[in-house]
């Protein structure tokens, strides 16, 4: 048996959102989203079993308490299904901001699953890779695949899975891109889980939310499958601002917005008028994400880097799709 291994995942951004759960022990969410899985970003883990007690380190450092009880409760359901109680040393490095809105634990977690199942000896299907790294977050279900991908929300643990949709490859008809606004690389002030918790349990918006997201994943699946980029991305602009209404209504209120995440969509609508393809879309975080097409990229990006208002630390990434979760044995990066 493999008693190490080696995975790298990508991070996805959401086109139609997830924000909320209908079970948090499960992972099960609200409903059913659709992302872009990115090449620009990526978290790189090792899963090495045979140790003491759990440890982790993170880009270097040792994992804090709290990083390093989510890992070691997340291996425990490794642990489960492979009959195994071994300890294990896991070390991850990743090209994301943690928790600013860049999808950090979406990489993170599938890494870890990808590595860990191996690790552990479990032979699972990439349908059943996203169900386990959905356990250990949500948006990790969608970074086990390249490219579009939908994760279907579903009602219990075998229902709730991530698949690709055909469609979202670079060159294709839809050529989806993005360029990455990071006007703030810090840490969020409160945690897309406790803010997504808060808005389920107090937004009065919310019952509508989840209504408009599961017809907005219905209506971009077909704007995928007819090439129309413009459909697709009008519909996640709008689902983007649908979501953060829903938290503007939870109390306390959840805002994630500063002066300069408004400036960008400003930018992104200016664009627009001038007659250059892009839409907005932004997580919990400040920064802002624009989708277009791959042929637009870099004029979207230069256009964006100069910006409106003056911010000194505005840094723009190019993004265009990214690939599947991969794995292989022993220490080495699976490139
Ligand atoms: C705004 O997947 O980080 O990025 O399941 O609690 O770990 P947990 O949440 P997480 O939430 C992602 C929220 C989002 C929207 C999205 O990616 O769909």
């Amino acid at each position: 048996m493999t008693n190490s291994a080696t995975a790298v995942a990508h991070a996805n951004i959401a086109l139609a959102k997830y924000w909320g759960k209908r079970d948090e022990t499960l992972a099960i969410p609200a409903t059913s989203s659709l992302s872009l899985t990115l090449d620009a970003f990526h978290a790189t883990t090792t899963v090495t079993v045979g140790a003491e007690a759990d440890a982790g380190t993170l880009d270097g450092r040792p994992m804090s308490e709290g990083e390093l009880g989510r890992v070691s409760r997340f291996l425990d359901l490794v642990r489960e299904r492979a009959g195994s109680t071994a300890r294990a040393t896991v070390t991850s490095e990743s090209t994301v901001p943690t928790g600013a809105g860049l999808a950090s634990s979406a990489s993170g977690f599938a890494a870890l699953a990808g590595a860990a199942a191996a690790a552990y000896g479990l032979d699972l299907d990439p349908r059943d890779l996203s169900r386990l790294a959905r356990r250990g977050s949500g948006s990790a279900a969608r970074s086990v695949f390249g490219g579009l991908v939908v994760w279907h929300g579903g009602t219990d643990d075998a229902t709730s899975y991530a698949e690709p949709v055909p469609g979202g490859e670079a060159g294709g008809p839809l050529d989806p891109a993005m360029a990455v606004v990071v006007l703030d690389a810090g840490q969020k002030s409160v945690s897309s889980r406790v803010a997504m918790r808060r808005t389920v349990e107090t937004s009065p918006f919310f019952p509508g939310w989840v209504e408009s997201t599961e017809q907005d994943v219905r209506l971009m699946l077909d704007a995928v499958a007819a090439g129309d980029l413009a459909a697709l991305g009008a519909l996640a602009e709008s689902n983007a601002l649908r979501m953060h209404a829903t938290m503007l209504g939870a109390r306390p209120p959840v805002r994630y917005w500063t002066a300069h995440t408004v400036a960008v969509l400003d930018e992104v609508q200016a664009l627009r008028a001038e007659g250059l393809p892009c839409w907005a879309t932004i997580d919990a975080g400040p920064n802002v994400k624009v989708l277009c097409s791959g042929a637009d990229l870099d004029v979207v990006a230069t256009a964006l880097a100069r910006g409106t208002d003056g911010d000194e630390a505005r840094r723009v990434v190019t993004a265009r799709p990214g690939p599947d979760l991969r794995v292989a044995a022993g220490a080495g990066v699976a490139a």
